[in-house]
C-alpha cells in the first residue's frame, strides 16, 4: 500500500516509530484491510480470549512471556471439558443456547453434545475452517458420529434443506452479502455429507445453531453435566496432557500466548 496512506492511517511517523515490530505488523494489517471493501476479521488464534491486549513496546532486557498468561483464568494441572467451558470458552452463550435448544427438542444425547460443542474450534482456536478444527480437537474423546457431524456442519450451514426445515441463515446474508458463494471445497464437502449415513446429525447442528439468540437468556452448563459425563471421555491426565493426537491443540488453548 501507499506509504503516505499508511502513515496517515497509523497516526503519523512519530506514532509509527513508537511501535514495536508486532504492533507495526498489526497496524499494517489494519490499514490494508481498511482499504478493502470487505472487513478483514482478525483470527482469534493466540488471542487474549476477549481480554484487553497488553499495550506498549517491549522494554530492553524484558523476556518474552511463557507459561500462564496472567490475564486469563488459571487452569488446573488436569483440566476437564467443563473447566475449558468456564475458563476459556466463557461466556459461550452461542454454544449453550444451541445445546439447550437441542435438549428441548428431545434429540439424542449424542446430538445434544454435538450441538453444545459444535463451534469450540472457532470459539477457542481458529475461526477459519472452525468445523474441522473443532472435530480434530474432539476426535479422541467423543463418538465418531459427533466429531463427524461437527466437521461437516460447517459446509452444510451454507445450503438449505427445506425437507428438514433448514433455511440458509439470514446472518450469512448480513455477514457475506446476497451473492456470496463459498469456496468449491465447501460445495464438495456439503455434497459428500448429504449422502452420508450421519447427515441428519450434522444437519441437526445447523438447525439448532442459534444465531438469533436471546442475549438475556441465561443457560447454565449444569444442565449438560450428565450428558458430558456419559458422552465425553475425559482423560485422567487432563485435556492437553494425555498425549492424544489433539493434546497439543488443547495446550494451545491453555497457553494461547506462549512465545513458542
Ligand atoms: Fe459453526
Ligand atoms: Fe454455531
Amino acid at each position: 500500500m501507499d506509504r503516505r496512506n499508511f502513515l496517515t492511517a497509523v497516526g503519523g511517523l512519530s506514532a509509527l516509530t513508537a511501535m514495536n515490530s508486532m504492533e507495526k505488523a498489526d497496524a499494517l494489517e489494519y490499514a490494508m484491510s481498511a482499504e478493502l471493501d470487505t472487513r478483514v476479521a482478525k483470527p482469534p488464534l493466540c488471542s487474549t480470549m476477549g481480554r484487553e491486549p497488553f499495550k506498549g513496546s517491549r522494554k530492553s532486557g524484558q523476556y518474552f512471556h511463557m507459561g500462564h498468561d496472567p490475564r486469563l483464568p488459571k487452569m488446573s494441572d488436569k483440566p476437564t471439558l467443563v473447566e475449558f467451558f468456564e475458563k476459556r470458552f466463557a461466556p459461550a452463550n452461542h454454544l449453550l443456547q444451541s445445546g439447550a435448544l437441542a435438549l428441548k427438542s428431545g434429540l439424542s444425547e449424542k446430538v445434544i453434545l454435538a450441538c453444545l460443542l459444535h463451534d469450540i474450534g472457532g470459539t477457542a482456536l481458529l475461526r477459519s475452517d472452525h468445523g474441522y478444527w473443532g472435530a480434530q480437537l474432539l476426535e479422541p474423546y467423543v463418538d465418531e458420529e459427533v466429531s463427524w457431524a461437527i466437521r461437516y456442519h460447517q459446509a452444510l450451514r451454507y445450503f438449505a434443506d427445506p425437507d428438514m426445515g433448514y433455511e440458509y441463515p439470514k446472518a450469512y446474508i448480513r455477514y457475506f452479502g446476497e451473492d456470496f458463494s463459498p469456496e468449491p471445497y465447501i460445495h464438495e464437502e456439503a455434497e459428500y455429507a448429504k449422502n452420508h449415513k450421519w447427515y441428519k446429525t450434522a444437519r441437526q447442528i445447523c438447525i439448532n445453531d442459534v444465531y438469533a439468540f436471546d442475549p438475556n437468556a441465561v443457560v447454565s452448563l449444569d444442565m449438560f453435566y450428565g450428558i458430558i459425563e456419559r458422552n465425553f471421555r475425559q482423560p485422567e491426565e487432563g485435556l492437553g496432557y494425555d498425549d492424544s493426537p489433539s493434546a497439543h491443540m488443547w495446550r494451545t488453548i491453555i497457553f494461547p500466548n506462549n512465545f513458542l
